[in-house]
């Protein structure tokens, strides 16, 4: 068992502190958000994350919730950094968080410590936190920083963090090299040992391209629409050559989060950087962008405009099983209605209450897909969540004003729906 601790409680932080507890270890969790703290003490997990809050309950014995930094960071052996790494406008990173942890952890430090960083950074902020570490701490303390860079999804936390597909760490000692294979040795997974700095780039690069797989899946679906083709038939086949792999080749209104459109942007600033135009990286995030412009066009010609339109929307977060709704597709689209003049009522399982924090009274919140649905002049899906693909599509027809039905997401079948009676629209089919 490991003395741990983990700044930040977001949603890399929280999983990752509650998870370490899970495989064994001792794990003090620090946040300077005090309301958030006493929520944690009080196991009620501040995100929507399935299996989280019971996971913590699991390991209450083992898992502590501190707004104090430097009694964490006294009583710990390995401090993980994960507080957020924001982008701004201009692509660069804000590493501002990252910079003040440090010299918070450097002040305090009396011993060897390793110093992990957990959140997504850009190559050589390792050497960064290193050099104000020095700069900081007492004479003579030793320590050691590493890169583990989170490859876990929201909605799938739990599962990805305990059941990797490869764990990456970037180290500089062999002494560092062996306390973090200890801290994995429960979790059955390839460790990757690399150079900081290799840590870094592994982790901007497996979002970047995942990023431009799903761009570029959306640009073969345009293609395929404009050619009587179906990009579900498309996508199948190629995903079964193993060398493209059948994960994230689904076509819809593009990709939003917290992740992909910040990494995006900060992987291209990193290039420009290093004296290299990222071009195809410009071009996946643009792509992405449109890809919700387009689907604006499709909604106003097959309802004729938006003046005095009443639009019933389901799903507002950037994907199911979260109430995340950053960077959130829904978010530009809705807009774009409100905008135009048409009226919206809206429905997610989980995200209303930030949706709230968005939009305000300026749309109506349902309480269910039935409820949404009511009078509208058209239904659009937006977010995938389980519960939609099961819908009472005959009473939805009812409902209706008029039975047409716009999907971002792909989940009917279009040939069912015309069956129905439907005017079904999707992406690439
Ligand atoms: C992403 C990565 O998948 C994680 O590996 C990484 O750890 C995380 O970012 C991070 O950097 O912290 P996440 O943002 O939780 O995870 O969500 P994803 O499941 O990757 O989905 C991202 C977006 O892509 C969603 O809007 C989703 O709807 C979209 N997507 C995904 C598609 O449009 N098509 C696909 O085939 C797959």
């Amino acid at each position: 068992m490991k003395k741990i601790c983990v700044i930040g409680t977001g949603y890399v932080g929280l999983a990752s502190g509650v998870c370490l507890a899970e495989i064994g270890h001792s794990v003090i969790c620090v946040d300077n958000n005090k309301e958030k703290i006493d929520q944690l003490k009080k196991v009620i997990c501040p995100i929507y994350e399935p299996g989280l809050e019971k996971l913590m309950a699991k390991n209450k014995k083992r898992l502590y919730f501190t707004t104090d930094i430097k009694d964490a960071v006294l009583k710990s052996d390995i401090i993980f950094i994960a507080v957020h790494t924001p982008t701004r406008e201009d692509g660069e990173t804000d590493l501002q968080f990252v910079e003040n942890v440090s010299k918070e952890i450097a002040l305090v430090i009396d011993k060897y410590k390793v110093i992990v960083s957990k959140s997504t950074m850009p190559v050589k902020t390792g050497q960064k936190i290193k050099e104000i570490i020095s700069k900081f701490c007492k004479k003579g303390v030793e320590f050691d920083v590493v890169s583990n860079p989170e490859f876990l999804k929201e909605g799938t936390a739990i599962d990805d963090f305990l059941r990797p597909d490869r764990i990456v760490i970037g180290v500089e000692s062999k002494k560092a090299e062996k306390i973090m294979r200890s801290i994995y040795s429960p979790i059955k997974a390839p460790l990757i040992f690399t150079s900081i700095e290799s840590a870094e780039i592994i982790k901007h690069s497996c979002n970047a391209f995942l990023a431009t797989k799903i761009s570029f899946i959306n640009t073969i679906a345009n293609i395929c629409e404009k050619n009587n083709a179906n990009v579900e038939e498309v996508a199948l086949a190629m995903g079964l050559d193993k060398r493209i792999g059948k994960h994230f080749l689904k076509a819809g209104i593009g990709f939003g989060g917290s992740c992909f459109p910040k990494d995006v942007s900060a992987f291209i600033n990193v290039a420009e950087k290093s004296g290299y135009d990222f071009d195809l990286l410009r071009e996946v995030k643009k792509i992405n962008k449109q890809q919700r412009y387009n689907f604006i066009e499709t909604v106003k010609d097959k309802i004729l405009g938006f003046k005095n339109k009443k639009i019933a929307v389901l799903g507002l977060s950037f994907k199911p099983d979260t109430d995340d709704m950053r960077e959130a597709p829904s978010i530009d689209i809705i807009s774009s209605f409100l905008d135009s003049g048409a009226e919206v009522r809206v429905f997610d399982p989980v995200a209303i209450e930030n949706a709230k924090k968005i939009f305000k009274d300026k749309i109506y919140y349902a309480k269910d897909i039935y409820d949404v649905a009511n009078g509208c002049d058209v239904l659009i899906i937006l977010t995938e969540w389980q519960e939609f693909y099961k819908m009472n599509l005959k009473r939805i027809k009812k409902l209706l004003k008029k039975p047409i039905i716009i999907d971002g997401r792909n989940i009917f079948e279009p040939k069912k729906m015309e069956k129905l009676g439907f005017k079904y629209y999707s992406i690439g089919r």
